[in-house]
């Protein structure tokens, strides 16, 4: 049981509430990792906050005109009225031609009508109760998103298990990039069980990278051989950050796109939302979607159900009038111009990181992980333990950035006005250099 979980119980030892807790309710416990660290960097990061997940401008969230001028304009209905569980008609519609559109290779007769769920972390959940049994596995990128451990494996009662998406050579290569041979290896070996269970994130947090053309057929690979050898295999993508790409070498589709048409026995399942797309993370609202070329119209009506019969015993059905403000997002003829400004924004933010960690190379405590779309990038730390060099950070410079675990250090460079990321990468390569040498 995680130490954490050990300590609230102790806590709650000889009361009422001690005795009656459920075994879940027992693993279950508050992780010190990017939530607790960011709450932390709000008040202590008065030079720069790099530790959450969003998007900011001059110290204030990116917002789109769309979502600000329609709100006062919901009707009643729109506004407070209990949306269906499975979401509004309409936006299930509209999103399903969105995916269509942003997936071009990708056949929309083959798949569900994207089920609404209360944000991708319910939607990443709901999967792990529809298809995770207690005490199965669920593979994922060796470094994950942290709630994939409270999600499979405090409350599922599952096993996370991580695969290193990047060795040292994949990231000292001419091209910085996926190890292939390490994801195939354990898709093989989770295969001899029967069946493989994996949660790929692309672009992924916490390094930032998106797969090539070629990686990408390369894992569509992987998996198709896995099910021609017989095992029964489920592809969650998480796709929360799509669309955010910054390089002209990313295969720029979901891969979701390949596998919902792969093999009769891959079950890929689309996991993705407006939250981070268009800037509206407290929105809550994301969206569910099947794919298997095995499955037809009548298996979709059936898993839709079983996904409504999670929602429904859970939080009943999510918010109203977010799905129609999304609706009215997406007709918006604002929209589209405002997300290519906010793209752009990120973008020169991505470049100016890019900038000086390519003029800085060779560090000696510091290793960038390949990154190219998304929100983040990451550091790999040798030498210095990332915990220490955040506390660093932030107590002396007030600059917020999120460890993971002991040797991973990751800078959300989404949070950061491009004009201060030069001077913070410098203060973090200098904070981390003088530790390295013991000098801090
Ligand atoms: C990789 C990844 N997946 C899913 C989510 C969940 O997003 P939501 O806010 O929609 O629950 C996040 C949020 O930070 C994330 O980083």
């Amino acid at each position: 049981m995680n130490p954490l979980a050990i300590e609230l119980n102790a806590e709650l030892n000889g009361t009422a509430a001690g005795r009656l807790m459920s075994k879940m309710g027992s693993r279950l416990y508050f992780p010190k990792g990017i939530i607790a660290q960011s709450a932390e960097a709000k008040k202590s990061a008065h030079a720069a906050n790099a530790t959450i997940g969003m998007a900011y401008s001059k110290g204030l969230p990116l917002i789109l005109s769309s979502i600000v001028y329609s709100m006062p304009t919901l009707t009643p209905e729109q506004a407070v009225a209990y949306a269906p569980t499975a979401g509004v008609e309409k936006v299930r519609q509209d999103w399903k031609k969105l995916i269509a559109q942003k997936n071009p290779s990708l056949n929309p007769q083959n798949i569900s009508l994207p089920v609404v769920v209360p944000g991708l972390t319910a939607g990443i959940s709901y999967m792990a109760d529809l298809f995770l049994e207690e005490g199965g596995v669920m593979l994922a990128s060796d470094p994950c998103w942290d709630n994939y451990q409270l999600v499979f494996e405090e409350r599922r009662n599952a096993r996370l298990k991580g695969i290193p998406f990047f060795s040292k050579d994949s990231i000292k290569a001419s091209r910085p990039g996926l190890d292939l041979e390490a994801i195939n290896k354990a898709v093989k070996e989770e295969a001899k069980t029967g069946a493989v269970r994996i949660i790929l994130n692309f672009p992924n947090n916490p390094s930032g990278y998106s797969p090539t053309k070629a990686e990408y057929d390369g894992l569509t690979k992987i998996f198709k051989e896995a099910a021609e050898a017989g095992a029964d295999v489920l592809v969650l993508c998480d796709d929360a950050y799509f669309g955010l790409f910054y390089e002209n070498d990313i295969y720029q589709e979901s891969i979701f796109s390949a596998l919902a048409g792969l093999h009769e026995k891959v079950l890929a399942v689309k996991i993705d939302g407006p939250i981070k797309e268009d800037y509206v993370w407290g929105l809550r609202t994301g969206f569910v979607t099947f794919g298997s070329k095995g499955l037809g119209s009548a298996h979709y009506d059936a898993l839709v159900k079983k996904l409504m019969g999670a929602i429904r015993s859970s939080v009943s059905c999510a918010n109203t009038p977010a799905q129609y403000l999304i609706i009215q997002a997406m007709e918006d003829p604002r929209t589209i111009s405002e997300k290519a400004r906010f793209q752009d924004m990120m973008l020169k933010r991505y470049q100016a990181v890019k900038q000086f960690v390519v003029s800085h190379p060779n560090h000696p405590n510091l290793t960038p992980l390949p990154f190219n779309s998304g929100y983040f990038m990451s550091f790999r730390t040798e030498g210095v333990s990332a915990e220490k060099l955040r506390q660093e950070l932030l107590a002396r410079h007030g600059i917020g950035v999120v460890s993971l675990g002991e040797s991973c250090l990751r800078v959300a460079f989404a949070g950061l006005d491009e004009e201060i990321i030069e001077s913070t990468y410098k203060v973090i390569y200098d904070t981390a250099e003088g530790m390295g040498k013991g000098k801090v």
